[in-house]
């Protein structure tokens, strides 16, 4: 399995694989493909990673810039997911790992709004005050890469359409 950049050819399997690994969850909105699309056409898709199998495009992660209070800096992960068939072969983590990786040296860190189940395993979890106007406390996760503890809303791209300050 290669983790790569996503190519201009990618970008219909994107929205194709995004939408057949949410269409099972139940937060899903059906969306999240246009989500993707949105930022990628305002230029707003910091990280735009594919997981490539055999030639087959079998997962994706997406991150964007974020702010969470005045802090600049944070990067959002999401979407990510895999293609529902190959589930727990780890390529969820071989994507996250990719991503940690590259914004280690750029931001200050991730965060994400998820299930603290999965995404506790990277080190993200909840803080006291981080938030995202109507989502659970328990789902607004961070991993701070100074250790320094995130408070605030936290801000996603317009593209989210979360109608928060930007
Ligand atoms: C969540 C998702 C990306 C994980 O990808 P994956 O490639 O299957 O994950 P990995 O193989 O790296 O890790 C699998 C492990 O995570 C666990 N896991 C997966 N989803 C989980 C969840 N919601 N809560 C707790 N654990 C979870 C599995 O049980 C497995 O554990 P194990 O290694 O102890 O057996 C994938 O299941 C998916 O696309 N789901 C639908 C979309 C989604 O929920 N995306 C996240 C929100 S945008």
């Amino acid at each position: 399995m290669l983790i790569r950049n996503e190519t201009p050819g990618d970008s219909a399997t994107i929205g194709w694989l995004v939408t057949q690994a949410l269409r099972l969850l139940p937060e899903a909105t059906g969306t999240e493909a246009r989500i993707v699309e949105k930022l990628r056409a305002d230029g707003a898709l910091a990280l735009s990673l594919v997981a490539e199998d055999a030639g087959a495009v079998i997962g994706y992660l997406a991150g964007s810039a974020a702010r969470i209070g005045t802090q600049d800096g944070w990067g959002l992960i999401g979407p990510l997911v895999v293609l529902p068939s190959r589930h727990r072969q780890g390529i969820g983590t071989a994507l996250m790992a990719e991503a940690l990786r590259r914004w280690r040296a750029s931001c200050r860190g991730a965060a994400l709004v998820g299930d603290p189940g999965y995404y506790g395993r990277f080190g993200f979890r909840a803080f006291p005050g981080l938030t995202v106007a109507g989502c659970p406390p328990e789902v607004v996760l961070a991993l701070p890469f100074d250790g320094t503890a995130p408070r605030g809303e936290l801000v996603h791209h317009p593209a989210f359409g979360l109608d928060q300050q930007a």
